[in-house]
């Protein structure tokens, strides 16, 4: 940890009510109605999730006991039997609701695909036969490296269907990341894509695989989804053809029927070191969370069109797009391209076009649409819409009061929902129809969650005071560990405050008991929503030929949150310059992804350093930020470098 203390800087007292309409036929209406269901699940947590587990979710065997706790391992009704996608699936079609729409997909090219619950089921379960034919086992894992197409969402439910755990891998990432992934999952299957469309080119995804598949050596079968028709290389015996392969494949296959705490998926996220946390999510639990959230966050109705822009390669994608939403039966648009393609207006191009009527995207998007200028969604009619969502970062007020204003036209509640890939679902939001909202503010703890702000020796700190965001008490679909690494599971996340599940984020409760969160407070950056530790690109940097030694920080950024500033010192005899500015930030770009690119590289003979030889970080996230340094440079081994590093870089 490296902050000592903390400010709140938000300050907005402006409240906004549920406005009448929809709170009249809200599923949660009242505040006092919230805060009595609420005040039951921390009261008698064992009662409460047992009852809903049993109310909301389909068992082959249901569980006897909700809850046990031994910190920092948390199992939710774990001697129960379910499986994942007959919850998403099969009940809705017992239900008679199999002609509904499951998804709606816009692609980029502008064709769309209308897919119901009966036709997602039948292909989840080709995919299931084909993954069986192969030989998967359960609890194998299996790699799902796409973008926005209806088959990502077909891969990851027939690996629930079979109780293999998918890993996906965000489709902006490259070669070494996927190596990565796949390697330290020991994955056995890839799904993959040839390529994506994306500002009108066809981003190859195929060809990302194969050369990571170079130096993976778990990897026997490539499923292929031929999206672009773009010419792609063949391994025979390895690479299937999607189409082909699930042509001869029956529309009927058995659900392996898991325990409750059978895992559903690894996904990876930043740290404060350079290796990727595999977050360990498992089968009932995050179920149950994804399902109640989903209903009462978004206040999910029958005929709703929900759209969520992000990725299914985030954790948003598979809590938001697929799991939480399918549970409900719910109807999901799905976009694959850019928001600015053909032009600013696509998204509310597809608002109107398909009317959509909840919208959940991130701060930065937000940021975006109004720099693009208002005349593109006032040419739209986005009275479809009924509420909006926040989800990535904190929401300054100001992009708050556009989005409710310009998008919401004043009608439509904003939820401001805080949760990580950790958590597995939302933890801190309004409900919409029951939360009377401040702009900025992630509001109230869902269900179940007891947060607590703490200062660094863990005692909570008064309202109205910064510190520590911790998580109390288990809940349903927190992680259950980090993929072959316990240890670090522990340490990250519970040997700080013990028994307590610390967060990384700061935090602020205000007299009136809304939550503020303010940001990461170790060294994770959060650009344009994507959580990406300092560590991370230190190691891929210096792991160049040209670098000595190099220092990643953040700076304020107004589009992205934050963006990135690197700090390098080069190899001896080597001259600093555009040239190599341009060769590392590709270097990046090749090993992590683009969307991890340095925004600017600064140079110098060395790194300010204590003269123990420790970086001084709050030195050089100062000169990131263009402020002044002042203070007491005596303890540095040579204060000559930072001269050096105040030039504007490249
Ligand atoms: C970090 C988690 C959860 C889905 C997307 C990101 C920040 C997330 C908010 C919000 C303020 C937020 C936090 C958190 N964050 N939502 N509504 N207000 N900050 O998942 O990549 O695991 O990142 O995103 O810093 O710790 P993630």
């Amino acid at each position: 940890m490296t902050s000592t203390t903390i400010r709140s800087v938000s300050q907005e007292s402006r409240i906004f009510e549920p406005p009448e309409e929809f709170r009249a036929a809200a599923h949660l209406s009242s505040f006092d109605e919230y805060t009595r269901i609420y005040e039951e699940s921390i009261t008698d947590p064992e009662g409460f999730w047992m009852a809903r587990a049993l109310e909301e979710l389909v068992w082959a065997k249901p569980p006897t006991r909700a809850i046990e706790w031994e910190p920092p391992h948390a199992k939710f009704f774990a001697d129960g039997e379910l499986n994942v996608s007959v919850n998403c699936l099969d009940r809705h079609l017992e239900a008679g609701k199999g002609s509904k729409t499951a998804i709606v997909f816009e692609g980029e090219p502008g064709d769309i695909r209308k897919i119901t619950y009966q036709e997602l089921a039948d292909e989840v379960n080709r995919a299931a036969n084909l993954l069986k034919r192969l030989g998967a086992k359960k609890g194998d894992r299996v790699g799902i490296y796409m973008g926005m197409v209806p088959e990502a969402a077909i891969a990851m439910l027939a690996c629930a269907r079979l109780g293999l755990i998918h890993t996906v891998i965000f489709g902006g990432f490259a070669v070494e990341s996927i190596r990565d992934r796949l390697n330290d999952a020991s994955a056995r299957f890839v799904f993959t894509q040839d390529g994506l469309h994306r500002r009108g080119k066809a981003v190859p995804l195929k060809a990302q695989v194969d050369k990571a598949l170079e130096q993976v050596a778990s990897v026997e079968k490539v499923i292929v989804f031929k999206r672009t028709g773009q010419e792609v290389d063949w391994v025979d015996g390895r690479d299937l053809d999607w189409a082909e392969a699930m042509t001869g494949e029956s529309t009927d296959c058995a659900p392996e029927i898991v325990d409750a705490e059978h895992p559903l998926f690894i996904l990876y996220t930043s740290g404060t070191t350079g290796k990727p946390k595999g977050v360990l999510h498992t089968t009932g639990g995050y179920l149950l969370s994804v399902k109640l959230s989903a209903r009462y966050v978004f206040d999910l109705k029958d005929d709703d069109l929900y759209w969520c822009t992000a990725d299914i390669g985030w954790v948003t994608g598979h809590s938001y797009v697929v799991y939480g939403m399918f549970a409900n039966a719910a109807t999901v648009m799905m976009y694959e391209g850019a928001p600015n393609h053909p032009n600013e207006a696509r998204f509310w191009e597809i608002i109107e076009r398909h009317r959509v009527t909840i919208f959940y995207t991130a701060p930065t998007a937000i940021r975006a649409f109004i720099r693009w200028g208002d005349q593109h969604p006032k040419a739209h009619d986005l009275s479809s819409l009924r509420l909006l969502g926040s989800v990535g970062e904190p929401i300054n007020p100001e992009a708050w009061v556009w989005y409710y204003e310009t998008i919401g036209n004043g009608r439509c509640p904003i939820v401001d929902t805080w949760w990580q890939t950790e958590t597995g679902s939302i933890m801190l939001s309004p409900i919409p129809g029951a939360t009377p909202v401040k702009p900025g503010a992630c509001s109230h703890p869902f269900f179940g969650v007891v947060p607590k702000i703490v200062n660094e020796s863990g005692e909570e700190v008064p309202d109205g005071t910064g510190g520590l965001l911790v998580i109390e008490k288990p809940w349903p679909s927190m992680l259950r560990t980090l993929w072959g690494d316990d240890q670090r599971f522990r340490e990250t996340y519970f040997d700080i405050f013990p028994g307590k599940y610390f967060t990384g984020d700061g935090a602020r409760r205000d007299e009136d008991g809304f939550y503020w969160v303010m940001g990461r407070i170790d060294d994770v950056l959060n650009i344009s929503g994507h959580r990406l530790g300092t560590a991370e690109i230190e190691s891929c940097l210096v792991g160049h030929p040209y670098v000595a030694e190099a220092a990643a920080v953040g700076r304020p950024d107004e589009l992205k949150g934050q963006s990135l500033v690197a700090f390098i010192t080069l190899k001896e005899g080597l001259e600093a310059g555009a040239e190599v500015a341009a060769k590392l930030a590709d270097h990046v770009s090749q090993e992590i992804g683009r969307f991890a690119c340095p925004e600017e590289i600064r140079f110098a003979h060395a790194l300010p350093k204590t003269r123990s030889g420790k970086i001084v970080r709050r030195l050089l996230t100062k000169l990131a930020a263009g402020e002044e340094l002042g203070g007491d440079m005596s303890t540095l081994e040579d204060p000559s470098v930072l001269d050096e590093l105040k030039k504007k870089g490249y």
